[in-house]
């Protein structure tokens, strides 16, 4: 049996894009490992002619999204209304040109999500299974992996979540925690059984063997190595319900407080929005032979896209399979993992607010430093650099040059061509191989060739003036010049096309430039683009130089950001085992106001305090001389632990401690009431 399609057989092409979580903004690396390059393939199609459809929207469902919500207070919905906005005019701003970005909570995908999980169940598919898990007796609710807590069984971190331990990167169910506790309540959770739904992907193995492991060769290795390796371990029945008050109810009688887990929805997502999009008409793009199916994602996606979903399809029956999943691998930040809650990232947002109208710079980056094959590094420095000597010094040098002695030499008129030289006729014939070769890398998903190829044109006009030289020509030879210049305005308008998946921006500007509307890419790869006597506009810098400074601000913002990760973790790890009641009942902290301090003899740091404990006048030894002077600090009521044992210090007894509270930057400071009490008063 052949479950593969030929690429002669497709008609017509959907496009979708990872959902991502409506649960923060988003930033260079989701814009490197997807939507940079989902985006480059679709305009390219469009720009082909072929009838394409582009899918996006936020995955709003999933637990991440209730734990933000309880974090801060708010309801699942109010999140994620908060984030799919943020996200949304992100991809606009960036130009991700979707034919519809919408979300999964809204009616429509409910009500697909609930429907294709109904037809599954009422023709058989799933199978019900009873299973023992962890319940919140308090909270009257199943909890989510990530709502137990408790020690590592393998490193002894107290702070294990019940699907993972972050400290030695494990992965546990929540049975293997020692000591598991509900984050809802804080109490010791207990077992209780619990009826989910599973899709056996067992039964789907031959098949998987057969579509991927033998037809589908033609996958990216990264990602048909996942599979292979996933496939050969064997594939297990997989739960699609939870125990959970936030997602789409399992639409089954006696089914109260279950959902459809989050990985079985998200994908039906591509589905809903094709829905609300096209009406009646969507199902051509999901059912009809003759439509290649293209998901776009990053490699931590890639079971669930060759495997999950296309298990969920094929046990539906009526639909058609991915033709390709080209998943990316992941990008780094300046040879760091890119990370959401350490703040690591380069937020698309706020790259807008310091770089303004320098889309395409970033996307030219992200393209050409692709994670295409491997993870790759995002550093400032490199974007400074192929701002400054490839944008700048290649395309738009060239471009600039050939419009500015346009207007120079020939009144910004389209100058005539008249006999071409042998080289001229050789770059012609290479001209016209430009479309093919850059549409051919574009149709194999290698999209930092094609962003190669495309800049090598810009490269070849460039040094075909650099070698006529028409600024000296035009002293002896008029008609050779316009002749250069025809030829070098006919090379711009051929990058006015071919750069446009890449460089959207670039390319409207440009055509603006030369007068031109967007043109297709059969129109590209031909010398007669413009026709002599058309006017230009006046030149205008496509690109400017990124100076040192500017870089600077950015590689310091990070440090920032590191400074204040080290001091958080710092925070975190100062925390000391938990004590009982006995224990703390045992320290005397009173009030007490200084009535003298002076400095402690051949010491930086110790001052000699004598405090009114409101019990007694005694002297105190503190380390605080680098943050107050002694004449300060005489009459502060301060706090003191009083039954400290005494202690002598460079020969002075000191007999108590004050409390001080120690800021980020290490500075001491004096914990202190409210408001003046009576001295002596207890703390507790
Ligand atoms: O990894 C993620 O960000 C998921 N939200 C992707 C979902 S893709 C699809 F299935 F919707
Ligand atoms: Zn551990």
């Amino acid at each position: 049996m052949k479950y593969k399609q030929e690429d002669n057989q497709f008609k017509r092409y959907c496009v979708t894009t990872a959902l991502p979580y409506a649960n923060g903004a988003v930033h260079i690396g989701h814009l490197a490992g997807v939507y940079v390059p989902a985006d480059i393939y679709v305009r390219y199609l469009r720009a082909k002619n072929e009838e394409v459809l582009f899918i996006g929207g936020s995955d709003e469902h999933g637990v991440p999204i209730t734990i933000k919500a309880r974090k801060e207070g708010v309801t699942p919905q109010q999140i994620v209304d908060r984030y799919h906005e943020i996200i949304k005019h992100s991809f606009e701003e960036f130009g991700i040109s979707f034919d519809i970005y919408s979300r999964t909570s809204s009616q429509i995908h409910k009500e697909t999500a609930a429907n294709f999980f109904k037809t599954l169940y009422d023709n058989g598919k799933f199978i019900e299974q009873i299973s023992e898990q962890y319940y919140d007796e308090e909270a009257k609710t199943f909890l989510a992996d990530r709502y137990i807590t408790g020690t590592c069984p393998h490193c002894g971190n107290e702070k294990a979540y019940g699907d993972q331990c972050e400290a030695c990167g494990s992965s546990l169910s929540p049975v293997e925690l020692l000591n598991p506790k509900s984050a809802l309540s804080g109490n010791e959770p207990v077992l209780k059984e619990t009826k989910h739904w599973y899709l056996p992907l067992n039964d789907y193995e031959d098949f998987m063997k057969e579509w991927i492991l033998n037809e589908h060769k033609d996958w990216k290795i990264n990602v048909y190595g996942q599979c292979k390796s996933w496939i050969e371990q064997g594939l297990q029945p997989r739960a699609v319900t939870r125990d959970l008050d936030w997602g789409v109810k399992v639409p089954l009688p006696n089914a109260e407080g279950k959902v459809l887990y989050v990985w079985f929805d998200a994908p039906i997502g591509y589905i809903s929005n094709t829905k609300e999009l096209c009406g009646d008409d969507w199902q051509k793009w999901w059912k009809a032979k003759d439509t290649k199916l293209v998901h776009f994602i990053g490699k931590d996606n890639i079971v669930f896209h060759c495997i999950i979903f296309p298990a969920m399809l094929k046990a539906e029956g009526s639909y058609i399979l991915p033709a390709n999943v080209p998943a990316n691998e992941f990008l780094n930040l300046e040879g760091d993992k890119i990370s959401t809650s350490r703040n690591w990232a380069v937020w698309l947002h706020e790259y807008l607010e310091d770089f303004k109208d320098k889309q395409d710079v970033l996307r030219y980056v992200l393209c050409a430093n692709a994670p295409e094959t491997k993870d790759n590094d995002f550093t400032w420095k490199d974007f400074q650099t192929r701002n400054n000597s490839e944008l700048v010094a290649i395309l738009g040098n060239f471009v600039n040059r050939t419009l500015v002695l346009t207007h120079k030499f020939f009144g910004g008129k389209v100058p005539t061509c008249s006999d071409l030289t042998p080289l001229e006729k050789e770059l012609m014939k290479e001209i016209t191989e430009y479309p093919q070769r850059i549409g051919s890398a574009i149709e194999n998903y290698k999209f930092r060739e094609a962003l190669t190829e495309m800049m090598n044109l810009a490269r070849l006009g460039n040094k075909y003036l650099t070698e006529c030289e028409p600024w000296k020509l035009i002293k002896t030879d008029e008609i050779r010049t316009a002749t250069v210049l025809n030829f070098s305005l006919q090379i711009c308008a051929n990058l006015a096309v071919l750069c446009q998946p890449f460089l959207p921006f670039t390319a409207e500007k440009l055509s603006k430039l030369l007068n031109i509307p967007a043109l297709k890419w059969a129109d590209a790869g031909q010398c007669n683009i413009l026709k002599a006597g058309q006017s230009i506009e006046k030149p205008e810098l496509l690109f400017e130089q990124i100076d040192d400074k500017i870089i600077e601000t950015q590689v310091e913002k990070l440090n920032a950001t590191k400074r204040s990760n080290e001091l958080q973790n710092a925070i975190v790890e100062a925390q000391k085992p938990n004590i009982n009641f006995d224990d703390f009942s045992k320290i005397d902290i009173r009030t007490a106001t200084i009535t003298d301090a002076e400095k402690v003899a051949k010491t930086k740091k110790l001052l000699k305090l004598t405090v009114d404990t409101g019990i007694d006048k005694r002297t105190i030894v503190s380390g605080i001389a680098e943050y107050y002077e002694p004449q300060a600090i005489i009459g502060k009521q301060i706090c003191v632990l009083v039954n400290l044992e005494p202690k002598e210090l460079k020969g002075i007894i000191s007999q108590g401690m004050i409390l001080m509270a120690e800021n980020a930057d290490g500075s001491l400071h004096f914990v202190q009431p409210s408001t003046l009490i009576k001295n002596g008063s207890t703390i507790s």
